[in-house]
């Protein structure tokens, strides 16, 4: 199946001009798709069309990168043999050789996870020598003592088996029973936030990530939706990521 949208959202998604600035470049005759000019910016295209914006192509990247809304359930694979993967659900005009999730989240861990072909910039952002965050809300199932936690966190938790970690930001989002924490990480060891929530003597219900380095979930993606990144979206994950 290749999904048709309307072409301005098309290339406004490519994060080049906003709808209305591509609206106008449109009605100027810049716009032409598989060799037409078009002059109705509403008209329905796919990411397959050959779109070109002045005579240059609008997809020319080398690599694709894909924010994926993570569902539960979902494991961050290629291929399994049980279970759904994230490149599984990924719409069918996003999926091509080669993809693969940037970093894994746990089956049910929801939110952020990167898609891409891009061997390189995953490794840049994963790499614990580059410190890009990694950002989670975690509901927990009893609270904890939060003075003791933001220390520990910042410290550098000793998980069970003896691994210390690197310094960790923890901020109490929500108090009572069923607690809410934003944790900011700057690397991705197996379980690692629910393993150092269970260091703090509590238990990890619901886990999201809502950031990897400077770059948010973009909240209008339901779960188990998924769109491409802009330039300075990508740039925006290792550019902006400053908070520690
Ligand atoms: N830490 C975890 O414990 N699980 C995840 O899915 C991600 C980080």
């Amino acid at each position: 199946m290749d999904k048709r949208e309307r072409l301005d959202k098309i290339i406004a998604s490519q994060g080049l001009a906003s709808r209305s600035e591509v609206k106008a470049m449109v009605r100027r005759g810049e716009v032409e798709v598989n060799g037409d000019v078009v002059k109705d910016s509403g008209v329905k295209v796919s990411y397959s069309d050959n779109i070109c914006i002045n005579g240059a192509p609008l997809f020319q990247r080398k690599f694709t990168y894909i924010m994926l809304n993570k569902p539960t359930g979902v494991v961050s694979a290629t291929n399994d043999k049980r279970d759904k993967t994230v490149v599984d659900i990924l719409p069918e005009e996003f999926k091509r050789k080669n993809l693969f999730p940037a970093g894994r989240l746990d089956k049910d861990t929801t939110g952020f996870c990167l898609v891409t072909d891009d061997g390189d910039f995953a490794h840049r952002i994963l790499s614990p020598a580059r410190h890009v965050t990694k950002t989670y809300i975690a509901v927990l199932s009893r609270p904890i003592d939060y003075e003791l936690g933001k220390k520990a966190f910042l410290d550098g938790v000793v998980l069970e088996d003896g691994t210390v970690l690197l310094s960790a930001i923890l901020i109490q989002l929500e108090a009572g029973d069923k607690p809410v924490y934003k944790v900011v990480i700057k690397e991705g060891k197996y379980h690692q936030v629910r393993r150092m929530f269970a260091s703090l003597g509590s238990h990890v219900e619901q886990l999201k990530r809502i950031a990897i380095g400077g770059l948010m979930l973009d909240e209008a993606l339901e779960e188990g939706e998924a769109r491409l990144l802009t330039e300075k979206e990508l740039e925006s994950i290792v550019e902006n990521d400053e908070r520690f």
